[in-house]
């Protein structure tokens, strides 16, 4: 088979790497990837946004199957652009991931279908918005609606600072169109798991859970940014709470998108807190997480190209999943001053010495080989995953290896996978 994968990330590198495992896989493409992922892959110099392009490529090579691994081009109608010239594709088509791409699509979802969130309203007046924060009880949240690059949540613990929200995402668009529209949605406090999920459009079936990081810097401060990194398991996912969400929160969903006529093949992403009154949906994505990706897929047993082939013909119900016990931590590497400005460029080492280990994977987000040279070319330039028996090994393995790379404005949390010592 040949396979096309869309994405330049350390998620698309992930699943680069699971792909090339599949004993039915004979050539990878992908458009436009990065420095690591063509270590397995062809890259082309085809934006994840020219879906024309794109689908005129995988039509030329006579591609089997293409996997979207962002947001944007699925919430684009990627999908669907390749399904109009019958080309097989894995991800959700634009009607289904409006579920990622709109916030208040997806609030109303919960809300009509029962799944258990944070109590809401949804503005499209400034004034309504501010008027509302005058009897609304303090901390509170707003949410740009669309698509922000993870940025558009401001979590507000004053008036003040709330209707300054508002004034930010909506008067002063820094988010752009994304805050047309805005969720006021309760504070809620509680542990954090992303739960990822293959579906079909009926049937859903769960990975192993994971928790990412999303400030900057130790002890969860600084600006939010992609993900500094991520552990998998979460032993916060009790038994009891992954079978509540089960019940309440995954198969509903789907059952809502096929009862919408949004029927939902591809990758759910489920970013759930365990309140004290029980887990609630704080968002959904509708496509692997980054860096969840990196923790979840080294974990996974099965040939993934089989799940997305199952995912497609609608025949999710008779795929197992299998996950290894043990568990596995991710710490990105970053570019000193990311999220906000930072230098590029610097010649990077030591690469092959974590990835000659058994069970340690440097999966690259921001590189590129300049004058044969491999050098940074992001804010995120590298994921650095070690699995170990347990997550307190897999934590000592990461950043164990995460000393054996170099290059010269280097930047980690020290604290991935702190929460581990409290569970
Ligand atoms: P989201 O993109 O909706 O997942 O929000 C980004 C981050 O903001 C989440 O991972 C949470 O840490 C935080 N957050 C979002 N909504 C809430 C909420 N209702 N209460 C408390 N924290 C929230
Ligand atoms: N790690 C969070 C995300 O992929 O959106």
């Amino acid at each position: 088979m040949k396979v096309l994968i869309v994405g330049s990330g350390g998620r698309e590198h992930a699943i680069a790497w699971a792909v090339a495992k599949s004993p039915k896989v004979d050539k990878i493409y992908c458009a436009p990837g990065n420095a690591g992922i063509s270590e397995y892959a062809e890259c082309v110099e085809i934006g994840a946004m020219e879906f024309d392009k794109l689908a005129q490529f995988a039509k030329e090579k006579e591609i089997d199957l293409t996997v979207i691994g962002m947001d944007d081009p699925l919430v684009g109608g990627v999908v669907d652009v390749f399904e109009k010239e019958g080309l097989r594709v894995f991800g959700p088509r634009a009607n289904a991931a409006i579920i990622e791409g709109s916030k208040a699509f997806s609030k109303d979802l919960m809300k009509k279908y029962h799944i258990p969130t944070a109590a809401y309203e949804n503005f499209t007046s400034p004034e309504e918005a501010l008027a509302y924060l005058e009897t609304a009880k303090m901390p509170i949240v707003l949410k740009a609606d669309g698509l922000a690059l993870g940025k558009g949540v401001l979590i507000c613990n004053t008036l003040e600072e709330a209707k300054e929200g508002v004034k930010t995402l909506m008067l002063d668009k820094q988010f752009g169109t994304a805050g047309d529209t805005i969720v006021i949605e309760e504070f809620m406090t509680g542990r954090e798991v992303s739960v990822l999920a293959f579906c079909d459009g009926k049937t859903v079936k769960c990975m192993t859970s994971a928790q990412d990081h999303k400030r900057a810097k130790d002890g969860d401060q600084g600006l939010n940014t992609g993900g500094m990194g991520t552990f998998s398991p979460s032993p916060f996912y009790t038994k009891e709470v992954e079978e509540f969400c089960e019940t309440y929160v995954y198969q509903p969903t789907i059952d809502a998108m096929a009862a919408e006529g949004r029927p939902f093949t591809g990758v759910l992403f489920t970013g759930l807190m365990l309140t004290e009154d029980g887990p609630k949906v704080l968002e959904y994505n509708a496509r692997f997480g980054d860096p969840e990706a990196q923790v979840v897929l080294p974990r996974m047993k099965n040939d993934i190209v089989e799940v997305f082939e199952a995912c497609i013909d609608g025949r999710l119900d008779e795929i197992d999943l299998e996950f290894e016990d043990n568990a596995a931590v991710c710490v990105v590497l970053a570019s000193d001053g990311y999220p906000e400005k930072y230098d590029k460029g610097f010649e990077i080492t030591g690469i092959e010495d974590v990835n000659a280990k058994e069970g340690y994977h440097v999966f690259h987000a921001g590189t590129k080989f300049s004058d044969g040279k491999l050098v940074t070319n992001g804010g995120r330039v590298l994921g650095v995953t070690a699995k170990g028996k347990d997550l307190v090994e897999a934590r000592a393995n990461a950043y164990a290896a995460t000393e054996l790379v170099s290059f010269a404005n280097k930047y980690k949390r020290n604290d991935i996978g702190k929460a581990i010592d409290e569970a």
